[in-house]
């Protein structure tokens, strides 16, 4: 027996690191598990697979009528989708920041907007929004994706407290450094770095999160709602 056995789950942004560890560790406990994403899965999970950009409203509408009418409902909803784009204060352009926003921000506020009656209606529904180590704190070079990761927290509050009544809970995962493309992005002089800072001496795996998001998916949680989990191998410590 799975954890999530007969879980209907949607997972954004789950073609690549830690949203495709996350389908995985929710198919492995017994969901079925739609991935979204702009591009296609790098491997083949078996999954079902819709294109879809979170920054649009109109995607969003399309995935959810898709995934209800091939499940017949939705009982996880897992905001992962995101992007980093580098730019400090000094120099960051419109374009840059309104494109972070769209996609890290906006995209959970229409996720939660678009299957918050799915989930209400699956009597159990689960939403879990992906924040950062960048926003806790106020160290990094882009303030649009530090921006964004501190106002997922907030919403993700505010979510718990406006979808209680609907019996939706909302939290929200805060990982440190991950070993994923996004981080691999950063180099190798940042990731020397990230593990001398961090008190466990490595980067994150990606199950590492997966696992937290999975706890936060089922039942094991059902009094968790409006906090967050910091997964950071100690570094806000
Ligand atoms: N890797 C880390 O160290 C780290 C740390 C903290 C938080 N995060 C967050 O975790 C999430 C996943 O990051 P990752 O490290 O796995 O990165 P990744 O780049 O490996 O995966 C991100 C996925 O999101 C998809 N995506 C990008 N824009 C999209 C859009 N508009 N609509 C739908 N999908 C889109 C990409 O195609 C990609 O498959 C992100 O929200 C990221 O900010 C990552």
């Amino acid at each position: 027996m799975g954890k999530l056995d007969g879980r209907i789950a949607v997972v954004t942004g789950g073609s690549s690191g830690i949203g495709a560890g996350t389908a995985r560790h929710l198919r492995d406990e017994g969901a079925e598990v739609c991935v979204t994403d702009v591009s296609p899965p790098r491997e083949d999970g078996g999954l079902m697979y819709l294109e879809h950009d979170v920054s649009s409203a109109d995607a969003w509408l399309r995935v959810r009528d898709l995934v209800v009418s091939e499940f017949g409902r939705v009982d996880v909803l897992v905001n992962n989708a995101g992007i980093f784009l580098p730019g400090m204060i000094a120099d960051i352009s419109l374009e840059v920041w309104h494109r972070t926003l769209a996609v890290n921000q906006t995209g959970i506020l229409l996720g939660m907007q678009t299957f918050a009656g799915a989930l209400e209606e699956s009597g159990r529904g689960s939403i879990v929004n992906m924040s950062s180590y960048a926003g806790m704190q106020g160290h990094g070079t882009s303030v649009a994706y530090q921006a964004a990761k501190w106002a997922v927290r907030g919403m993700t509050r505010f979510a718990a407290r406006e979808f209680a009544p609907r019996g939706i809970r909302v939290n929200a995962v805060v990982p440190g450094f991950i070993d994923t493309p996004m981080m691999a992005a950063g180099g190798d002089a940042l990731r020397d770095t990230v593990v001398r800072r961090t008190p466990l001496g490595r980067l994150g795996e990606v199950a590492d999160i997966a696992y937290a998001i999975g706890y936060l998916a089922g039942d094991e949680s059902a009094f968790v709602t409006g906090t967050e989990i910091v997964l950071d191998g100690g570094m806000l410590a």
